[in-house]
């Protein structure tokens, strides 16, 4: 047969596969990726080709910038030190959108650790993380595989654990036990973190330390750990496609094996894993509230034959309370406007803006576009 027609992922068409079918099958192994490395795949299966459009990004990088590490100690301590930092967090916040952090105070274990039980959650028996699969986001934990597995995205080679931490935490006891008591202890340092991260960046941008908590920035809380098994194909599919994040921060933490990328000038740039070290990233809505004085980048992760990977990210959100939550306005912050500063986004609500980024999926095109005025 000779084939003449591509799609315009440039795979060649043929009317006999059923994606479709080939998903809907993975996802009632309720296994997850894992599930497939555990069956002694090879060959990654077909709707996990992401094409052309990803390979062709996906040619390395040999820049050599990378994300400026920030040393957080001693700063409440040093005044001098204190405005140093904060000038670093400014220009990181406005060039990169990306920077990682040391001496934050989670001890070096807590981290370890938490890597440790995620990890140990996506490797427990299928039969008993099956128990934990499903689709329905309004559950407080959640185990699954791509959670836009039937849109018409490229499916990533990546499973996820996740659970809301705040304003209405995963109880306990639903909280699977091969993981629990670290996940209860990450869970409240990270948020600890998270508050005194929030009171950094507000001064940073000349703010009142406390006026992004106050606009209910760090109120919600919801955590994924992140397993990206070894993938036999690594060329031919992502760990994660490229997105920005939709929330206001988000606080990564990898493991060592590294694969995460930011796009910058142009240029995929690597995060390299710094051991004890937590990535902070800029989201969309801090970039609509800042006026694009912090700025949402590109990133993902590429997969590799090399593996797991295991990451836990940390979206502070705003608590999604259906009286106030959703409904409230978001716009640009009126101290950071002036006549040379005038507002580049409409105010809008958490409900519209929500509604977008999801509608949108990880296509790599800005969630903020629509917003702008
Ligand atoms: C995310 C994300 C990166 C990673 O969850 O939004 O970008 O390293 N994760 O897993
Ligand atoms: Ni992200």
């Amino acid at each position: 047969m000779v084939v003449t027609n591509t799609n315009q992922l440039g795979e060649t068409i043929d009317s006999t596969y059923d994606r479709k079918a080939e998903k809907k099958a993975f996802d009632d192994s309720k296994a997850g990726v894992r599930g497939l490395v555990e069956s002694g795949v090879t060959k990654i299966p077909r709707m996990f080709h992401a094409g052309k459009l990803d390979v062709i990004e996906t040619s390395p990088s040999h820049t050599k910038l990378s994300i400026p590490i920030i040393d957080l100690k001693d700063i409440h301590s040093n005044p001098a030190l204190h405005t140093q930092v904060m000038g670093k967090i400014r220009s990181a916040c406005h060039e990169w959108g990306f920077f990682q952090v040391i001496n934050h105070g989670i001890p070096i274990s807590v981290l370890d650790e938490m890597i440790g039980g995620i990890r140990r959650f996506h490797e427990q028996d299928a039969e008993v993380r099956k128990e934990f699969y499903t689709r329905d986001l309004k559950k407080k934990v959640l185990y699954y595989s791509n959670i836009s597995l039937y849109s018409d995205q490229p499916v990533n080679w990546r499973d996820t654990f996740g659970f809301g931490v705040a304003p209405d935490p995963a109880k306990p006891e639903e909280i699977p036990s091969v993981c629990r008591d670290i996940v209860i202890e990450y869970s409240k340092k990270i948020r600890d973190l998270g508050f005194t991260m929030f009171e950094l960046l507000s001064e940073a941008l000349g703010l009142n330390p406390s006026y992004l908590k106050e606009l209910n920035c760090a109120e919600g809380l919801f955590i994924l750990g992140h397993y990206y098994p070894a993938c036999p194909e690594p060329e031919l599919t992502m760990g994660t496609t490229k997105h920005t994040d939709s929330n206001f921060m988000t606080l990564l933490l990898q493991d060592q094996l590294g694969g995460l990328q930011v796009l910058h000038q142009n240029q995929w740039v690597n995060v390299p894993p710094v051991h004890g070290a937590l990535v902070v990233n800029i989201g969309d809505l801090l970039q609509l509230i800042t006026n694009d004085k912090f700025v949402s980048v590109y990133h993902r992760v590429l997969s590799q034959n090399t593996g797991p990977r295991i990451s836990v990210a940390s979206f502070f959100v705003n608590s999604h309370d259906p009286v106030e939550g959703t409904s409230k306005m978001y716009g640009p912050i009126k101290e950071l406007l002036s006549e040379e500063n005038p507002p580049i986004y409409r105010d809008t609500t958490l409900k519209e803006f929500l509604a977008y980024y999801y509608a949108k999926g990880l296509d790599g095109n800005s969630s903020l576009d629509p917003f702008r005025v």
